[in-house]
Formats: structure tokens, sequence, C-alpha cells
């Protein structure tokens, strides 16, 4: 039975990841929505998968919305597949280095996909989100407003890591319960329900990773935090996720499941 490790979530400067405090920091501090571990992947990615889902919904005339594109690396991959590709996202630092990194044929702009968006009706082909704000809500207005009849919504959402990984570090990682993959997938089964899209999909994608190093298990829990908490993590963990990283990882590294919904479906 392994020793249950320091819990960095009780730790007073622990910020909750995926709140506006969290991505204010990340976008302030590295420019970038970017996962910082080092980790390899046997099969295509679920965000492979995505993409090339929306390829093949675009072609040379479509206008496509990237909707919480973080710093647009993804956007990029449709600027040569469709006529005019827009990101938005909340967080200036995040478009600041978009516009920096992307073709100047994209577009990049801050805007809160909660507030009134700044394009007219029937603007786009196809609205997709990376695991970011999701337009098409019963009682939301602006998705089905921007969106061309017969448009394409889609969607990509992270449903947690795990495949026995985290019981490996007991207190660090807690293990998602039994019911947690069918609890998401009701989840995003009545969202998309609720949505009033026509042709409705939901497709579970399961995603194999190898953590390159024990400290990648450790970078990947503290992702966005402060860098004191994170020296309190590697002093307290890492002589343990060392020893625990040696029993249990392959010549490829640390084996994790990513757990992903991919939605879909069409505007009236
Ligand atoms: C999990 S990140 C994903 C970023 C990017 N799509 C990717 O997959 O790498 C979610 C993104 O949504 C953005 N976001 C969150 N709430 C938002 C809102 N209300 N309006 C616009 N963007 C938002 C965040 O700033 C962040 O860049």
């Amino acid at each position: 039975m392994t020793e249950p490790l320091f819990d960095p979530m009780k730790h007073p400067d622990w910020i909750s990841p995926q709140t506006a405090e969290w991505y204010s920091r990340l976008s302030l501090e590295t420019g970038e929505y970017k996962y910082p571990w080092m980790s390899h992947f046997d099969e295509l990615r679920a965000e492979d998968i995505f993409g090339e889902t929306i390829a093949s919904c675009l072609n040379k005339d479509a206008s496509v919305l990237d909707v919480g594109c973080g710093h647009g690396d993804f956007t990029t991959r449709f600027a040569d597949i469709a006529k005019e590709v827009v990101g938005i996202d909340s967080m200036d630092g995040y478009i600041a280095s978009a516009k920096r990194q992307a073709p100047d044929s994209l577009t990049f702009l801050v805007v809160d996909a909660h507030q009134p968006l700044p394009f007219t009706n029937a603007s786009f082909d196809v609205i997709y989100t990376k695991k970011g704000p999701w337009l098409f809500h019963n009682g939301m207005n602006e998705g089905y407003r921007i969106i061309k009849s017969g448009g394409i919504a889609l969607g990509l959402y992270h449903c947690g890591t795990d495949g026995g990984f985290r019981s490996l570090f007991p207190g660090l990682y807690s293990p998602l319960p039994d019911t947690h993959l069918k609890d998401m997938k009701d989840k995003y089964e009545q969202q998309l329900y609720e949505s009033g899209l026509l042709d409705c999909e939901l497709k579970m994608i399961e995603e194999v990773e190898y953590l390159a190093r024990p400290e990648d298990v450790l970078i990947k829990k503290c992702f966005g935090q402060k860098e004191s908490l994170k020296k309190v993590v590697w002093q307290k963990c890492l002589h343990q996720v060392e020893d625990i990283f040696a029993r249990h990882a392959v010549s490829k590294g640390l084996r994790v499941v990513n757990y992903h919904v991919l939605l879909s479906g069409k505007a009236k």
C-alpha cells in the first residue's frame, strides 16, 4: 500500500483549474494554453480526431469560428481549407500570442463568449469549441443567431484522465468514481438533447498517453499553479513519485488514459 502523497489542492495557494483566475494567470504568465508536461501518444490524439471532423465539414467557401481558441494553435489548422477562420477568447494574453504566431489571414478577437457576439446573423458555417464555451445551450441565443441554417456545431471536451494512473498516486490524485464516465456521457447527452440542434451525435474517445518522466506527473498536477506551490509539491512528492514511476512505467513512460467527448449537431 502506497503512503498517501501530499495533496496540493489542500494548500492555500491552490487555484481551482478552469476558473477565470486560473486562465488569467496562465494567459499572463505564458500567453499560451499549452500542456507543459512531456509525453508521447501511440495513436491518433483526440484533438486530431476532432480536427479531422472539423475539416470534413469545411470547404474553400466556408467560415469557421473557434470559441475559446486559447493562443490559436489548433485554429491555425484550418487556415488553408476555409475562406474565413476566426478565433475568439476572453483572455487578451492568449489572443495577443495568437495574433503574433498565426498567419495574417486568420482573425483573432478578445471576446467574452457569454456576452453579445460581434458577428452578424448567419455568419458561420461551422462553430466549434475545443474545451471552451459551448454556445448552444437552451436559452442562449448568440450561437443560434450567428450560425447559418444547416451549419455545424462541434465540441470536444476532456472528461478526465485515469486508466489506473490516479490510484498509483493517492493524495496527489484521487481515482475517478466508477460512474464518472457514465455521468459525463449523461451530462453531455442532456446538453445535446436540450440544444435544439438536429442530427445530434455524441462520441466518447479514449486516448492513451505516456508521461515521459516522474516530474511530468507533478507538472500535470500543477499546470497553471503558482511557483510557490510547485516548490512545495516538488519538495514533498518528487522522491515518492520517482519511486512509483520506476515501478510502473514502461519504456515509453507511464501510461494514462484521457477521456474525451465529441459533440456534434446541425443548426435548423
Ligand atoms: C481549456 S482552454 C482551451 C483552449 C484551446 N481551445 C485549446 O484547446 O487549447 C479553454 C479556453 O476557453 C477560454 N474561455 C473560457 N471562458 C470563456 C468565455 N466566456 N469567452 C471566451 N473564451 C473563454 C479560456 O480563456 C481558454 O483559452
